[in-house]
Order: C-alpha cells, then structure tokens, then sequence
C-alpha cells in the first residue's frame, strides 16, 4: 500500500542524533547549546521580517507559484551582483523560479531530471561523501540509484572528477554537488565547475550546484558559482547558457531567515519551465508576505556582509581553541566545524552529558564504501550557528571535555 522506496530512507542524521542522547541529558546547571543544525540564530533584517504582515490584503488569493515578478527580478539581480552574470543569460521571468526552501527545489529537481527506464539498469545519481540527505531522499524517491563520490582532505574534500567511470557517468541523470560544501566548507573553483558542467553536457545528465553557503567565505574574494562556469562555457547543446545546469540558493543560510522557507533555482528556459509545470501540481508556494521579504534581502548584500564577519570571528575562535588538533582547518565557507576527533559517536555523548553542547557524529552525513568502511566515523560536524558570545562559550566547553579525554588517554 505504501511507496515501498520510503524503506531506504530510514536513517536521518537528525533521528539519529536523538536515538544516540534518547535518555542522556547534560548534567544539572548547563545550559544546553545546539550545535547539531545548521539553522542560523543571528538575527535576520528587521528590514525584511517587517515587510511580512506589513500588506495584509493578500491572504485571499493564492500566491503565485512562479512567485511574484519582483521577486523573479530580484533574485536574477542577486545572481547578476554575486557573479558578475549578464543579464542576457538570465531572464529572471524564464530562467528563475522561487522555491519553497532550497530542501523543496533540490528534491523537486530529481524528479525533473531523473526519467527510470521501464526495463534496464536505474539511472544513477551521483552526490559527494558527505552530502546533504535530501539529494539522497531526492534520488531514492525519483527512482534513481545514489552513488557516493569519495571525498578526502587530501583532494580539497571535493570528488575526484576524473575518478568516475565512464560506465557511471553514462547511466547519470543528476549529480549533486556543494559548494562551499557541508560540512567540509571546501569550495569548488572555476576549474571544477567547467569540468563537472563539460561532463554533464558530454554525458546528458543534470548538474545540480547546491550553492546555499554561497556568502559565507572566509577568503579575500568570494567562492566562484556554477554559473559563472556557464557563462566562461558557453551555450550548451539546446543553445542555452544554462543548459544542463541548475543552482540553487537560499535565504536561510545567507539572510539567517530559515525559518522564512523562501530559495529558488534558476536554470535553462526549458528546465524552469518543465519545473514549473511539475510544481504547479505539487504547489509547495512562498506566501505573498514571505515573497515580500525576500525580495529586500535578495536586493540587499549588507546583512550578509555583516552576518559573514561574525561567522569569521567565530573561527578565529575556534583557530585559538582546536588549531593543531582534530585536523582542524578553518574552512574557506560555511559555518561548520569538521573534526577528527576519534570516535564520533563517543564524542558527541560525552560533548552532550559533560557539556550540554549537541553536536552530530559525522558518520550520519556519510556512506559506508563498498569495503563498509564509513570514513566519516571519526568525526563530528559542528554548526557555529550560535551568535557570537554563545559560540564561545560552546567552543570553550567543547575544548574542555576534549582535554579531559585526552588526559584520560595519556593520564
Ligand atoms: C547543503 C544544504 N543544502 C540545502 C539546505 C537546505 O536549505 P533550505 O533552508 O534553503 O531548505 C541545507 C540546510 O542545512 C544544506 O546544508
């Protein structure tokens, strides 16, 4: 009676996370701080959470589901600012559409580009170890086989391009890929975006750039996008600019405003227009007052300047306190820590009773390989989400209790 693929996705980090503490809690006194999510607690723009509400004659009608055309102009306007698109790429009216949160486009694209054959091998759809479970969730559900490409400190934490084979790349309808990525913050440079975009317009597959770090770097210029590898490329092979190429990008990491569930992707003409069409029957639309709001802050890259120098302090703390040990590297983007620590698992209980800081083991964001080895076991991702005083006052306690193990090592 049900979807018998919903079997497979039967182990997310989150549920995880709360079936290793079920029954722990830290110890009297502490307050808890969570350092398991990557939800932002700076504040959002008052600038924006007061365009919502602000027009309440629009509760009556459905909001559009392509979004408003301001709100089409505003995100191509940020893609024009950030990467230096020309705006004869990008027709904000045909190459955008908004998206309830960039969790709702990046699954909706599965279903866009992954089309099984009725009898045959399944197409495959490739995403980095780690990655981000709702490409899996995406894939499973479109009736795709996930194939997890290694990543490594060693290769800049990004798969190895040339490591695929050509027998994989040919059954591949879609490839994830982020950047900066989650957890390891490493990002992609205009070279990897060409080779990944040549491959997906050689081999006729979908390439998904997962772009919702994009404005928290911590180096001199800004990570370069995917669709600045689409502009250096060229037209692909249906004439387009975009052709075989989506992005994605959200407010939720950038703005702070998870809560407000508003992203979108841009793409060919023909892909958003074959993604509309799939979502006019799914219809998960942006409300009139959230679409309001997201204009101001896609129209505004102040807010983010700012929130992006707390981030940066915040790893000046984490230099001082891990610099040396765990393999600490403070990333070029995002807002993750990604330790070696030992026993991620281990670490992350004691982290919880001892310091009430909640973390996630890093073997939830990964897949054994096909040795059953999962190398994300020693690790643990941290999200430096808290604002400022509170992170150091997590990272402080963190670093205590991974002294006391260390002591308890070599006593
Ligand atoms: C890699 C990655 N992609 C997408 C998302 C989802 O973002 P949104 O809030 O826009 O749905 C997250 C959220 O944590 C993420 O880490």
């Amino acid at each position: 009676m049900l979807n018998a693929r919903l079997e497979r996705l039967n182990d997310y980090p989150f549920q995880r996370l709360a079936d290793l503490l079920q029954g722990s809690e830290p110890r009297a006194n502490i307050k808890p701080l969570l350092l398991h999510v990557g939800e932002p607690q700076h504040k959002p723009p008052a600038f924006a959470i007061d365009a919502i509400g602000a027009d309440r004659s629009r509760w009556n009608l459905y909001p559009p589901l392509v979004g408003t055309p301001a709100l089409r102009e505003a995100c191509a306007g940020y893609l024009q600012r950030r990467y230096g698109v020309p705006a004869s790429a990008l027709d904000p009216h045909k190459q955008i559409a908004p998206v309830a949160g960039s969790r709702e486009g990046l699954f909706m694209v599965a279903l866009l580009a992954i089309s099984p054959p009725d009898a045959g091998p399944k197409p495959i759809a490739l995403m980095p170890n780690p990655f981000y479970q709702v490409y899996f969730g995406a894939a499973v559900m479109a009736g795709a086989e996930p194939v997890f490409l290694p990543t490594s400190a060693g290769k800049n934490w990004l798969p190895d391009l040339d490591a695929i084979p050509p027998a994989t790349l040919e059954r591949t309808q879609i490839f994830y890929l982020c950047s900066p990525a989650n957890p390891q913050g490493t990002c992609a440079d205009l070279d990897y975006w060409k080779k990944a975009l040549t491959l997906a317009r050689r081999h006729g597959f979908m390439l998904v750039a997962d772009e919702c770090y994009a404005d928290l770097y911590y180096t001199p210029r800004p990570p370069v996008g995917a669709i600045e590898a689409a502009v250096a490329l060229g037209p692909g092979p249906d004439g387009h600019v975009l052709d075989n190429l989506i992005v994605s990008h959200t407010v939720s990491k950038r703005s702070s405003a998870p809560g407000m569930r508003s992203a979108f992707v841009a793409g060919s003409p023909t892909a958003i227009a074959m993604l509309n069409r799939l979502r006019s029957y799914e219809a998960a639309s942006i409300s009139h007052a959230v679409m309001d709001a997201s204009v101001r802050l896609w129209n505004d890259d102040a807010h983010a300047d700012e929130s992006r120098e707390i981030y940066a302090r915040k790893y000046d703390i984490a230099d001082r306190l891990f610099a040396g040990r765990f393999d600490y590297y403070r990333p070029a983007g995002g807002f993750y820590l990604w330790l070696n620590v030992g026993d991620g698992e281990a670490a992350t209980r004691r982290l919880w009773t001892e310091a009430g800081i909640k973390v996630l083991p890093g073997g939830y964001l990964t897949k054994p390989d096909a040795d059953g080895r999962n190398f994300g076991t020693p690790y643990i991702r941290i999200a430096l989400v808290q604002e400022l005083d509170a992170t150091e006052i997590a990272l402080t306690r963190m670093a205590q209790v991974f002294d006391a193990m260390a002591a308890e090592k070599c006593p």
